[in-house]
């Protein structure tokens, strides 16, 4: 009965603005919604792998260029035990089931973060996905795991003075750049966290530095295409100036 139907939610048009290049989301909040619904926290997880899912088909229908989700921080390691290797698990279960999926679908698989505390077998698998999919033209899916911004521009510096010891004596941010994690994709433009919390828990620190910052109190299982749309309509309605005035942007000379 048409009655009990519920109605199918408006399309949301972003025909009328930019899509974001890059996005880059803190996927948050699957325990306390697990636990919400009197499960286990790593029932949270499980389910917050079917939200990545949805996110990425609706980046990849709306043609976005990179998209970029923290999996695991540096400092996910202080986690009870039997979680960590949780999710572990299920990062290389994950991994090993979804690689045929995104060749399919022309993704390019790229990881980041530190590698030499993972088991030999998922450091194996990180690289046999991203060699596999490394001609993928498609969307660039990045995954941070293990992954802190400290760690990143600690970790650049120490390569490009290995590189380049003559830098030691003064360096541009353009001598950096390439040695960060992130190198080969422009920052994010439009950045997401889940959860309700305000912060950015050591994610992408240098790469942040202009991204426009969407908070939603939804959990991360709760997050869908829907609400990427949502997102996506918020930042179309931001004026990013870069130090600049609004006055100029319309200026095409500056
Ligand atoms: C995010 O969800 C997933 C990881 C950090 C691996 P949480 O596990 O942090 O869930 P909450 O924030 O405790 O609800
Ligand atoms: C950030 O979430 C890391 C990931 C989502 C992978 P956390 O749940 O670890 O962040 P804090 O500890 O609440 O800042
Ligand atoms: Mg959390």
């Amino acid at each position: 009965m048409a009655l009990f139907n519920r109605v199918s939610e408006q399309e949301i048009d972003l025909t009328q603005g930019k899509i974001p290049q890059h996005i880059a989301i803190i996927m948050d909040g699957n325990g306390r919604w697990a636990k919400k619904r009197m499960m286990p926290r790593i029932y949270g997880h499980k389910k917050g792998v079917d939200a990545l899912r949805d996110v990425i088909r609706a980046c990849d229908e709306l043609q976005v260029a990179y998209l970029t989700v923290f999996a695991f921080s540096s400092e996910n390691w202080r986690r009870p035990a039997d979680e960590v290797s949780f999710l572990m698990g299920l990062f290389l279960q994950v991994l090993d089931s979804e690689i045929e999926r995104m060749q399919r679908n022309n993704i390019r698989l790229k990881i980041i973060g530190r590698r030499d505390q993972f088991s030999a077998e998922l450091v194996q698998l990180i690289e046999l996905a991203e060699q596999k999919t490394a001609n993928n033209t498609g969307l660039c899916l990045t995954i941070a795991a293990d992954y802190g911004g400290h760690w990143d521009v600690m970790q650049a510096t120490q390569a490009m003075l290995r590189d380049q010891p003559g830098l030691l004596a003064g360096f541009a941010e353009t001598d950096l750049q390439p040695y960060l994690s992130m190198a080969y994709a422009p920052d994010p433009d439009l950045f997401i966290r889940t959860g309700g919390e305000q912060r950015i828990s050591n994610f992408l620190l240098w790469q942040l530095a202009y991204t426009e910052l969407y908070f939603t109190d939804l959990a991360w299982p709760e997050f869908g295409r829907e609400q990427l749309h949502q997102s996506i309509a918020w930042f179309q309605q931001r004026e990013r100036r870069f130090g600049r005035i609004s006055e100029q942007l319309s200026d095409s000379s500056c």
